[in-house]
């Protein structure tokens, strides 16, 4: 808690940092309620197919029938429970401290959370997953950044287009870097040095799935990974597309202690290009 002295004793750089902090916060309930928003009406959907197909087996004794229907219910099911693991797996992943993180899982998640409405939009996906090392940083946070702008891509897209998704690490920089390439409108070459600040956007308000206009997510997006000492880095054609790379220091587990060590340990460096 901070009372009104301390308020009057910080610098305007910590007030800063302060309403900051806040607004990366607001930003994270924002993308969170309009999730939980998408998700129920997806969970709902996959009770439905599972309802129906549970009568239709009740009402058809042959067995081909029944095989049918017990195939549907159980796909519906399986879908049901990803969707649950993603949800709950946000939830547990409070924590607030840089852990190792594996970005490839982070983005599978989201992609459950997003996946009927990219398949609405006519969104296909592409990804390259491949294994990499685990990154240093707050698993929600990033997970924040790659929901914003899975979201904006798919905003990108109206009339449907491709949705490429790579990790890939950089021995060189010692980084893990993940980029989010979409076919969409692009973003004019006047307005990309703009798109960082906060409240800008050249959206009209909320779409019909309730999401985009505030004009805060990339800036949220910019102030987590810089406090990750990282990068973040956007390329764009208007007419051809966007791509969206994310730039973060790899995990260096902390040097084992010596017990006969009287000694400096070697200083690590989390490199950020
Ligand atoms: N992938 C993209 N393709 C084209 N334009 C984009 C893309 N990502 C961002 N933009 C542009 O950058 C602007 C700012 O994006 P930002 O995510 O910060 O705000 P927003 O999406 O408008 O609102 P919200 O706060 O709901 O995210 C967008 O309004 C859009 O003009
Ligand atoms: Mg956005």
């Amino acid at each position: 808690m901070t009372t009104r002295g301390d308020q009057e004793a910080l610098t305007a750089e910590q007030q800063l940092a302060i309403v900051q902090q806040k607004l990366i916060q607001a930003q994270r309930l924002t993308a969170l309620g309009e999730l939980v928003s998408t998700t129920t009406h997806e969970f709902n959907n996959v009770l439905m197919t599972i309802l129906n197909y549970a009568k239709m087996g009740l009402r058809h004794k042959d067995e081909a029938t029944r095989d049918k229907a017990f195939q549907k219910v159980l796909a519906a099911a399986e879908r049901a429970a990803k969707i649950t693991n993603s949800v709950l797996g946000m939830a547990r992943n409070r924590s607030e401290s840089f852990e190792p993180t594996d970005l490839a899982k982070l983005v599978e998640e989201s992609l459950v959370l997003l996946e009927r409405e990219l398949r609405n939009h006519r969104i296909s996906v592409e990804t390259n997953l491949d294994s990499v090392p685990r990154a240093c940083a707050v698993g929600n946070q990033i997970q924040q950044v790659i929901l914003n702008l899975l979201i904006n891509a798919r905003q990108a897209m109206p009339d449907g287009g491709r949705l490429i998704i790579r990790v890939e690490h950089s021995a060189d920089n010692a980084t893990v870097d993940l980029m989010i390439r979409d076919t969409g409108c692009g973003i004019p070459a006047e307005k990309l040095p703009r798109i960082f600040e906060p409240f800008y956007s050249t959206k009209q308000g909320p779409d019909s799935s309730g999401k985009g206009g505030t004009g805060l997510g990339l800036s949220a997006c910019r102030h987590i990974i810089e406090s990750h000492r990282g990068r973040i880095r956007v390329e764009s054609t208007v007419g051809v597309g966007t791509a969206f790379t994310i730039r973060l220091p790899v995990y260096q587990a902390p040097p084992m202690q010596l017990p006969t060590a009287n000694m400096t340990a070697p200083s690590t460096t989390s490199a950020s290009s």
